[in-house]
């Protein structure tokens, strides 16, 4: 998530259940943001959350790590551990920093908790590193208490999550956090109550599985391309599998964002630090397999456009990594706008939410929140970024907006027969075209009367 985004949904949830919490970031203008209810950044549900927990009484904020040391008896960490510039390892200074800023003023013994995610053997370190700085007299452990939340369910996440996993050393600590997480338990969440190795690692697997379900999908959507093969319908297929789920099976433009890209590498580069690297030597392949369906789809762009972009217009929907988030963080389709506009491509990118980030991010890419006015006189339109607005398009209205209907999927959300029978030439990863123009399958309705979808779960996102 977005650096503050984490802390500020854990602050107002845990606020939210009931604890006295302060929240702390070293940048002011998040800070007086969050003290007058706003939310620096976009996150369904969080601004009812925060408003509840401020006018409560029981959430402040401040940028002074003095007087959280004073305040809390439990203290999380909630940081960024973005990937290093120049190596595929997580960059920790973060972490250090508010472990560096917090220990010299800790008054008493307290509990410090992270949630941040980090290579394994964090715990251990920072647990050495805190004792060094510590007054006399006083003791900090260290818990290492993962986040598995998803950017745009957040909330939901937090509040209702589907397991919470804590490492602690000391039984004292496991039961200071049980005590925190107190409603939750009451709810019937599992707790896994572990060592702080194990706590890290779950975190950073669970990444490279989805990550890793994500790319083999989209491996067998590149051989679904050879073979003239349907992957949706494959997918549909193994997801009926108990053992195999449909979650995270959607074949397209990929995973990004501020997680999942990172973590696997960061992951890789710990491994190999522990003489282990050829255990998950098989993650650079799913981060190979991941970047390459990028490079798949704006191939797929520059053969509709008959072999050359220069100069031909082109629209992107979506910039953010996922729906529900102005995160452009490692986007796939600003990756892959930035690489048609580097083709000479005239490249116009739509998003409801991230333009603000893409600017920044993409100065030379032309970004709006008018749809229309984004489509207008395309000549190729591409839907990379499965905002639900986009599958309420009417194609029908759009052929007369755009100057060619022609429609790369890259999420394959959108209903292609639909599209197809208003005009548009419909292309999409591991999906065969059939010379009568009708595709193989249809996301939302069952085209197969004898296929029952599952109950569509909210990880489209
Ligand atoms: C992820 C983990 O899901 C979460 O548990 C962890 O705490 C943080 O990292 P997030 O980064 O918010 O969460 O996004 P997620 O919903 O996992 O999606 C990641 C990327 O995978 C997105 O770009 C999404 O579009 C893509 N994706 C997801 C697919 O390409 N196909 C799918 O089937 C599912």
């Amino acid at each position: 998530m977005p650096d503050a985004a984490l802390g500020a949904v854990h602050a107002a949830c845990m606020a939210d259940i009931g604890h006295d919490v302060l929240g702390v970031d070293v940048d002011i203008e998040k800070i007086t943001a969050l003290t007058e209810g706003r939310t620096p950044f976009y996150e369904p549900g969080l601004d009812d959350v925060l408003t509840r927990a401020l006018a409560s009484g029981r959430l402040r904020f401040t940028t002074s790590l003095r007087e959280a040391a004073a305040h809390g008896e439990v203290h999380f960490i909630c940081v960024g551990t973005p990937q290093q510039p120049g190596s595929q390892a997580a960059d920790l200074r973060y972490v250090d920093a508010v472990v560096d800023g917090l220990a010299p003023h800790l008054p008493a013994s307290c509990l410090v908790v992270g949630k941040s995610t980090v290579p394994v053997g964090t715990t251990a370190r920072l647990t050495s590193r805190i004792a060094d700085l510590v007054r006399a007299g006083v003791r900090a452990e260290v818990a290492w208490n993962p986040e598995f939340l998803r950017e745009g369910f957040a909330v939901e996440d937090t509040l209702h999550p589907d397991r919470l996993v804590v490492g602690a050393t000391s039984r004292e600590a496991d039961e200071t956090l049980r005590r925190v997480y107190a409603p939750m338990l009451a709810a019937g969440v599992p707790y896994i109550s572990t060592d702080p190795n194990t706590a890290e690692l779950v975190k950073v697997a669970a990444n490279s599985f989805l990550a890793t379900k994500i790319s083999f999908i989209n491996a067998m959507a590149e051989v679904c391309d050879a073979a003239g093969a349907d992957v949706a319908t494959l997918a549909d297929a193994l997801g009926h599998d108990s053992r195999i789920g449909r979650r995270f099976l959607n074949a397209g433009v990929g995973f990004g964002g501020g997680c999942l890209p990172k973590d696997i590498r960061a992951f890789t580069a710990r491994a190999q630090e522990l003489g282990v690297g050829a255990a998950v030597a098989f993650l650079d392949q799913v981060d190979a397999i991941n970047q390459r369906q990028r490079a798949r789809t704006v191939a797929l762009a520059r053969q509709m456009a008959g072999g050359d972009l220069t100069g031909r217009r082109v629209t992107v929907l979506g910039a953010t990594f996922k729906p529900n988030s102005d995160d452009v963080r490692d986007s796939p389709a600003l990756a892959v706008a930035a690489a048609l506009h580097r083709e000479g491509a005239d490249v116009s990118v739509h998003d409801p939410e991230g333009t603000a980030n893409a600017r920044l991010a993409h100065p030379e890419l032309r970004c709006s929140s008018d749809l229309l006015a984004a489509c207008q006189g395309a000549e190729l339109v591409l839907h990379l970024t499965e905002w639900s607005q986009y599958r309420e398009l009417d194609p029908v209205k759009l052929a007369r907006v755009v100057r060619v209907p022609m429609l790369i999927d890259g999420r394959n959300g959108l209903a292609h027969t639909e599209w197809q029978a208003a005009g548009w030439t419909v292309k999409a990863l591991g999906r065969p075209t059939l010379p009568d123009g009708t595709d193989t399958h249809h996301p939302h309705e069952p085209l197969r009367a004898t296929i029952t979808h599952p109950a569509t779960e909210p990880d489209r996102a």
